[in-house]
């Protein structure tokens, strides 16, 4: 029999790509709530075009525990739950931090008590590089002790993975894993499936293909006095399909040798200026968008990059695809939307 897992935000970025990975995986059979605060049910058809494949899905917030829970009732054999439904933007976060705050942490408490009551198995939460803070000694490792969280979207990771483990711990019989998201960017390889964020774009890919199809006349290039080789920041960039990837990996590691808790890092281990990534952009497409270099933007960090060993051996996971790769694909992607 098929496991059902019940996928959050699956409209979204990460969300939508894990779909297609799941749902072209013979194990399991899906089923995605999804409020469309920054997603387009679009994204769904794209995923059945692709796959072929159908799945349930339900509109609704997970801040309501009302609505949470009656969903819960109606569906009593979800196996694992993979949780990505929040709010995403550093700057977002540093105007709204209670809109922050009560989205990011408020869903996630819901679904862990609804995850209780219908002994829900796996759970696989979306956490984030941010969480590391302003580290000096690169690529961080999941032993690297957090530095201060420099804004509300970091915070709300840090917390949400110390409620999980705080929950796993004091309830037997659920696993969880939280996966800390490097800068995953890029498209699905088939040009039908990529980053559509219905609100205002505030991170750099977007951007920058935005600008160059002329959908935006520029962007500013955040920081050049960064003490980094070019002055500025440094992201470990990672395509979306890996990602999307790795989370598949994850649920049958949850179901095989998984400890009850546990943190794994998804990067490439590889750290790139955003100049160096805008180049790689104008390398693959042959365009060059019109950006402004800027101050720093409130809430960055400086430099990140991932250690990669430990998801490597825990999952056999590694990243497939190169950041000229991930820029390729972002770009058919946005001369297709
Ligand atoms: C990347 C770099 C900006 C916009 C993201 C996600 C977050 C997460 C971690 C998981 C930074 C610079 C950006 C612009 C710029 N984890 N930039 N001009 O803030 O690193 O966080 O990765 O999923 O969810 O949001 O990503 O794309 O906003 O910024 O110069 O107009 O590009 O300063 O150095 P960020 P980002």
């Amino acid at each position: 029999m098929k496991q059902t897992i019940l996928v959050t935000g699956g409209a979204g970025y990460i969300g939508s790509h894990t779909l297609i990975e799941l749902l072209n995986n013979p194990t399991y059979e899906v089923i995605s709530i999804d409020n469309h605060s920054n997603s387009s049910p679009d994204a769904y058809d794209r995923v059945k075009q692709i796959t072929g494949k159908s799945f349930q899905q339900y509109a609704f917030n997970l801040c309501d525990q009302e609505a949470t829970n009656a969903f819960f009732d109606a569906h009593p054999n979800i196996h694992g739950i993979i949780h990505f439904a929040a709010f995403k933007s550093v700057p977002d976060s540093v105007a709204d931090p209670l809109g922050y705050y009560s989205n990011n942490i408020g869903s996630l408490i819901n679904l862990l008590k609804a995850a209780v009551k219908n002994k829900i198995k796996n759970i696989i939460f979306s956490s984030s590089c941010s969480v590391y803070g302003n580290i000096n000694q690169l690529p961080v490792t999941e032993q690297t002790p957090f530095e201060k969280a420099e804004s509300p979207y970091a915070y709300t990771k840090v917390a949400g993975e110390r409620i999980l483990e705080d929950f796993i711990r004091a309830t037997p019989g659920i696993k969880a894993i939280a996966l800390r998201y490097f800068n995953p960017v890029g498209a699905h390889l088939s040009g039908l499936l990529g980053e559509s964020p219905i609100n205002k774009p505030t991170n750099l890919v977007p951007l920058i293909t935005r600008t160059a199809l002329g959908k935006i006349k520029s962007f500013t290039v955040f920081g050049t006095d960064y003490n980094t080789r070019d002055g500025s920041c440094i992201r470990d960039y990672v395509h979306v399909s890996d990602i999307a990837n790795a989370h598949v990996l994850a649920l049958e590691h949850l179901e095989t040798t998984a400890k009850t808790y546990d943190v794994l890092n998804l990067g490439t281990g590889n750290g790139v200026s955003v100049l160096e990534a805008i180049a790689s952009f104008e390398k693959v497409s042959g365009v060059k968008p019109t950006y402004t270099l800027g101050p720093r933007r409130a809430g960055d960090v400086e430099a990140i990059s991932s250690d990669c060993s430990k998801v490597e051996k825990a999952l056999h996971w590694k990243a497939k695809y190169n950041l000229d790769e991930m820029m390729l694909s972002a770009w058919k992607w946005e001369q297709n939307l």
